[in-house]
């Protein structure tokens, strides 16, 4: 806490008496430049950083002991901190995490926006039946366009000065566990099991990606972070949304993701796409192993999986792996996003890290 004023009033020092200039404060505090203009992200509920805080929903995470590590506590992020997103803005240099769709108003936009949604899928029913309203990819992209009619006004009006803006900042993508956990994998109120092999949905979910993305590089994007999917099943012993081969079918759309970047990086002309291999990340980490997963850290619902509002939680969120029954802590975040970031083996990224990718 001394730290955190002391660090402010240093801030606040420096802005008055140094650098007036808002953009120059943060690079005098921080020391660190920010790499890239702006940073977009796209996904559910991993990513979300108060999206879903107005909707009609029970995907929701702004109460405690939501935040319960988080400087501005609870906001609509699922974890008790930082989300994988909030890590990649600091360690690009961003000064600030990135707003979302929801409440971002003004220039801030100019630094990107965060349109995640809880509960939200690639497909537009997942999680309708469920939980109630979310803001599924095909509405993201949408709220992108409001962004980017915005963002081009600010920028003077300059199609080809925006264009050259969009091309520089990089849009990080987490979605498609939904499609499994809130479609898929419930027969008796989602169809798609009954229509598609597990092979042919992995295939499905993946063409419809492909055509969102390519909406986002017609928009203008060129640098792409895809995170694969991870399981949702570690301390799910209670969680509805848990079932046993639900590893092996995720990984058929881990393996389908990846030949789309090739194919991707190989249709699209000047784009980068990247796949985070969040599976083998989360596979080749003693530290993340060495943590209590059989339990959630928080009191867990058992019908949502999430935190139950003001319930108790482990005193030492470091040890667990799970926040709620769903959701990782912090601290696997940390880890997950600090080998997207940096790759520490070749199997982390393809074809190459989100570092590299803010330099290619
Ligand atoms: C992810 O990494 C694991 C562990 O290194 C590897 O076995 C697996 O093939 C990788 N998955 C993909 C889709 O590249
Ligand atoms: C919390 O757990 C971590 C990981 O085991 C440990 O390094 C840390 O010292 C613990 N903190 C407290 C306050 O016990």
């Amino acid at each position: 806490m001394a730290s955190q004023i002391n660090n402010t009033i240093l801030r606040i020092l420096l802005v008055f008496l140094l650098v007036p200039n808002m953009q120059q404060r943060c690079f005098a505090a921080t020391g660190k430049q920010q790499q890239i203009p702006c940073l977009f992200v796209f996904g559910d509920s991993s990513l979300d950083d108060g999206n879903n805080n107005n909707l009609v929903t029970l995907a929701k995470s702004n109460y405690p002991p939501y935040g319960i590590d988080f400087p501005k506590g609870p906001t609509g992020r699922f974890t008790n901190g930082r989300t994988i997103v909030d890590f990649i803005a600091e360690f690009l240099g961003f000064d600030n995490y990135i707003p979302p769709f929801a409440t971002a108003r003004g220039r801030e936009i100019l630094k990107g926006v965060n349109y995640a949604s809880g509960a939200a899928g690639i497909r537009i029913e997942t999680g309708r039946t469920q939980l109630g309203d979310r803001i599924s990819m095909d509405r993201q992209l949408k709220n992108h366009q409001i962004t980017l009619l915005e963002m081009n006004q600010m920028l003077g009006n300059h199609k080809k000065s925006t264009a050259e803006y969009l091309s520089k900042c990089i849009y990080v993508v987490g979605v498609g566990i939904n499609d499994y956990l809130i479609n898929y994998l419930l027969p008796q109120y989602y169809p798609t099991s009954t229509i598609y092999t597990p092979q042919q949905y992995a295939v499905v979910l993946n063409n419809q990606l492909s055509q969102q993305l390519t909406s986002l590089y017609k928009y203008g994007a060129r640098k792409f972070a895809l995170f694969g999917l991870q399981s949702a099943c570690g301390s799910g012993t209670t969680s509805s949304t848990c079932v046993d081969n639900i590893n092996n079918v995720i990984e058929l759309f881990n393996v389908e993701l990846k030949s789309h970047v090739a194919a991707l990086n190989h249709y699209l002309a000047g784009a980068s796409f990247i796949f985070i291999n969040t599976t083998g990340i989360g596979l080749t980490s003693p530290f993340l192993a060495s943590l209590v997963s059989k339990v959630s850290c928080c009191e867990a619902l058992s019908t949502t999986g999430l935190c139950v509002p003001f319930g108790r939680t482990c005193s030492n969120r470091s040890e667990y792996a799970f926040y709620d029954s769903i959701h990782p802590t912090e601290i696997v975040v940390s880890v997950f996003a600090g080998r997207a970031y940096k790759a520490q083996s070749p199997s982390d990224a393809y074809p190459f890290d989100i570092s590299h990718l803010a330099q290619h």
